[in-house]
């Protein structure tokens, strides 16, 4: 089931999902901000990283542990890379799926050096025993590790060197309360704006020495649903259309005819964003209508239609979730090109209970 979700979250991934492939990561790492300087946008978290940093540095100790929350492709996996560059210390890497036992954290935590920065990407999808140990340690830097089973088992507890958590997480509501209250700082990463990604595609464009004119960047920019990683997809493949089609140089018609092709409209909706309204506003009047519904009408897992394709059109103001369900809202009938019928149930307060 777990697999399932994950290999429909990745096929997702080709063109606007927010995950990245194997392959996607390769390409990515030669695309990531080094220093806090170079990445673009997130001023706030940046300055209050670089505050949290700095102080560190000065105090010569550990800094204090960092939550970074936000949805997938916003910055979260390179913030942290930085973070341990900022503090010149080695980086340890792991993620929540992958610690399925206690067992398995403490000898990640044993194996620590004072000052390493140990980075536990989807810090949600950890382990309850795994979780427990790890507030431990966050806490008094010391792990119980358990002999045998039973009454007669017993926990030898092991000092670790102070170290510096960076957790990484798409769900920060579902992290159990005294986990989160366990990092001195959580930065909430935001969307972009359509200047900061035009300003991201032409960064990513001149390390992949491709050519463009600003408006072609432009266009790629505003169809890039306010995430880096979507801009630097939709910019590979317009590079392509302008290579394979052109003369290689990536104007504002050829990335419009590129987008096209790929099926990413103005407003950077891909075919499951359109099917989701679709099925809303033609077979459920406009909802509400429950997610499982909705995802049966539209073929796909509950958690994809949840996690992509939702978080992108209630941000865009075209759907709303309510304690009732999933409704349209008039902007998601226009986009559909759709009257909105009256009186329309979306006519009631869309934004109320978003999130
Ligand atoms: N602020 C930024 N400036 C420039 N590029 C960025 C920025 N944030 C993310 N990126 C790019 O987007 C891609 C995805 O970022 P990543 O840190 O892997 O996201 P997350 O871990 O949140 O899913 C990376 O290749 C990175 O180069
Ligand atoms: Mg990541």
């Amino acid at each position: 089931m777990e697999l399932l979700r994950q290999r429909s979250l990745e096929q997702r991934s080709a063109l606007t999902g927010g995950e990245a492939d194997a392959d996607e990561r390769a390409v990515e790492a030669a695309l990531r901000p080094r220093s806090l300087d170079e990445v673009i946008g997130q001023e706030r978290v940046r300055e209050q990283l670089s505050l949290v940093l700095q102080a560190a540095r000065s105090r010569g100790r550990a800094a204090d542990h960092v939550l970074l929350s936000g949805p997938p492709g916003l910055g979260k996996t390179t913030l942290a890379m930085i973070i341990a560059a900022e503090l010149s210390a080695p980086l340890r890497l792991t993620s929540g799926p992958a610690i399925t036992h206690a067992g398995d954290l403490a000898a990640i935590l044993s194996g620590l050096n004072e000052g390493d920065v140990l980075f536990v990407d989807e810090i949600h999808r950890m382990s309850r025993p795994a979780e427990e140990m790890l507030y431990l340690a966050m806490e008094d830097f010391r792990v119980d590790v358990v002999i045998g089973k039973g009454p007669g088992a017993t926990a030898i507890p092991l000092e670790i060197p102070p170290f510096t958590l960076v957790g990484a997480t798409t769900r920060a509501g579902l992290l159990p309360g005294p986990l989160r209250d366990r990092f001195g700082f959580t930065g909430h990463l935001e969307f972009y704006g359509a200047d900061e990604l035009d300003e991201i595609v032409r960064r990513s464009a001149g390390l992949l020495e491709v050519e463009t004119l600003p408006d072609g960047t432009a266009e790629i920019a505003s169809r890039s649903r306010g995430t880096p990683r979507i801009a630097n997809r939709l910019l590979r493949r317009v590079r392509d259309y302008a290579q394979v089609r052109a003369d290689g140089v990536v104007t504002r018609d050829i990335a419009r005819r590129a987008l096209d092709l790929f099926e990413v409209d103005e407003s950077g909706l891909d075919r499951l964003d359109r099917a989701v309204l679709d099925a809303l506003c033609s077979r459920f009047g406009g909802g509400p209508v429950g997610l499982s519904t909705l995802a049966v009408a539209v073929g796909e897992e509950r958690e994809t239609v949840e996690e992509v394709a939702e978080p992108f059109l209630v941000r865009n103001g075209m759907l709303a979730r309510t304690p009732r369900g999933r409704v349209a809202t008039a902007a998601a009938w226009a986009h559909l090109g759709l009257d909105v019928p009256a009186p329309a149930q979306s006519d009631r307060q869309p934004g109320l209970f978003d999130g």
